[in-house]
């Protein structure tokens, strides 16, 4: 087991294998950068969601990594799709994912959004007082409310939403008003943040959303049948970070759900959980191809590679911190402390500030793990760079599931 990369990474000999199939020869056969999924993590990790809560509707936020292939492969092991958008709830419908198995999300939700949620059957998240007329005559049968409990979660401030003043969601006395004008909301909605990393924010949540739904009772008579604990389970993407098993974290929230409900003698609800980034971060390998080597201060050698920012701009956006080791010389020990370095033209492109490796040399692949959420699908054109491909590994086959972006794509679009 390496830490941080898929269950099915080893290293033979000199390469870094996923799935059975050779690092490098992937780049090989693919061309660079590529981002490889692991299908067996994928399962794993949706396995272990739907055996922590078999009772519960897992919906995979889709945001982490829109992609048809690995909506499919999580329906066959039962998961349905969170969505936020038109395009999302396309790529959920077209992956074979019934409409009642999808959540709709967005705090700015179009009538084409409304009107297609209506047509599916799927459940609408309601995020503002004037949406609730909207989805009524756009014919939304099925409705929560997101309540925004005001908790300030332990995460990145770009990616806390459940705090007050956040533009998601609706304050207490909002969504009483809401539970007012449509007694036949099915149940309420939160999601404090993302990348959460330990157990507090998500406990805390549950607390004060039982809390409030036993003074909603008492405010308006109104009793959910059903609660989406949104998503958020953060992962480790460098060595020092850490994580919470899904299991525990799962167990963990629906234990203390129960205990609230017992306090507040309320119904116990339909849950849903929306994961994203604990579904497919760990199955997602980043390769690069190693150009530059330089030095530039005693303590700073940049090696440079074919992608950056524009396949992974969570360093940039967030501070996120990543790791790496060279996939065709997996067996040699670390000499020095390297930055690895993007091709953008800007000095924030930096995707690794520091990580030891044997002396890099050009062209040999890096590989940085973890990368499978909020990496891609976050990619952009940025300098007209094409995309990259994603292929998707498994018993020692690959298959491209997002084929590489090409020039004549980006030339297409011009006028
Ligand atoms: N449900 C709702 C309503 C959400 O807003 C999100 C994520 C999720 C579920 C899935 O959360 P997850 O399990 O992946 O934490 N681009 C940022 C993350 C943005 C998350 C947005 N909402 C990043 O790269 O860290």
């Amino acid at each position: 087991m390496l830490p941080l990369f898929p269950s099915t990474a080893r290293i033979d000999g000199s390469a870094l294998t996923i799935g059975r199939v050779t690092a490098a020869d992937l780049i090989a056969a693919h061309g660079s950068p590529l981002v490889v999924y692991d299908e067996a993590t994928i399962r794993a990790a949706a396995r272990a969601y739907r055996e922590a809560a078999p009772d519960a509707l897992i919906a995979y936020g889709t945001k982490a990594f829109p992609n048809l292939a690995i909506l499919r492969l999580l329906a066959e092991e039962g998961i349905g799709a969170d969505v936020s958008t038109l395009g999302e709830m396309r790529f959920a419908r077209e992956a074979g994912i019934a409409g009642d198995r999808i959540v709709v999300h967005g705090n700015n939700k179009t009538d084409a959004e409304l009107a297609t949620a209506a047509r599916e059957g799927a459940l609408v998240v309601v995020d503002s007082l004037e949406e609730i007329e909207r989805a009524e005559t756009a014919g939304v049968t099925r409705t929560l409310v997101r309540f925004t409990p005001g908790i300030d979660a332990d995460t990145h401030e770009a990616i806390r939403t459940a705090h007050h003043g956040s533009k998601f969601g609706l304050p207490a006395h909002d969504t009483i008003e809401a539970l007012r004008r449509s007694p036949g909301i099915e149940g309420l909605h939160v999601h404090v943040g993302s990348q959460l990393l330990d157990l507090a924010d998500a406990l805390m949540a549950v607390d004060f959303i039982a809390t409030f739904a036993a003074q909603a009772r008492q405010a308006t008579g109104w009793e959910w049948t059903t609660l989406d604990l949104g998503g958020g389970l953060g992962v480790a993407t460098s060595p020092d970070e850490p994580e919470l098993p899904i299991g525990e974290y799962v167990r963990a929230v629906r234990n203390e759900l129960d205990r609230a409900c017992g306090l507040h003698h309320l119904r116990r609800p339909n849950v849903i959980f929306e994961p994203g980034r604990s579904l497919v971060s760990h199955a997602g390998v980043t390769l690069y191809t190693v150009g530059s080597v330089k030095r530039v201060a005693s303590a700073t050698t940049y090696v440079a590679v074919d992608g950056g920012m524009s396949d992974n701009a969570r360093p940039a956006l967030y501070g996120a911190r990543y790791t790496a080791l060279l996939a065709n010389r997996a067996d040699e020990t670390p000499t020095d402390v390297y930055a690895i370095a993007g091709k953008h033209c800007e000095s924030g492109d930096v995707l690794i500030e520091q990580v030891s490796l044997p002396q890099p040399r050009r062209g040999d692949v890096l590989a940085v793990p973890s990368t499978g959420a909020y990496t891609l699908g976050m990619g952009s054109n940025y300098n007209v760079t094409p995309r990259p491909a994603a292929v998707l590994v498994a018993d020692g086959v690959a298959r491209v599931i997002r084929r590489r972006e090409t020039l004549d794509d980006l030339l297409a679009l011009e006028a």
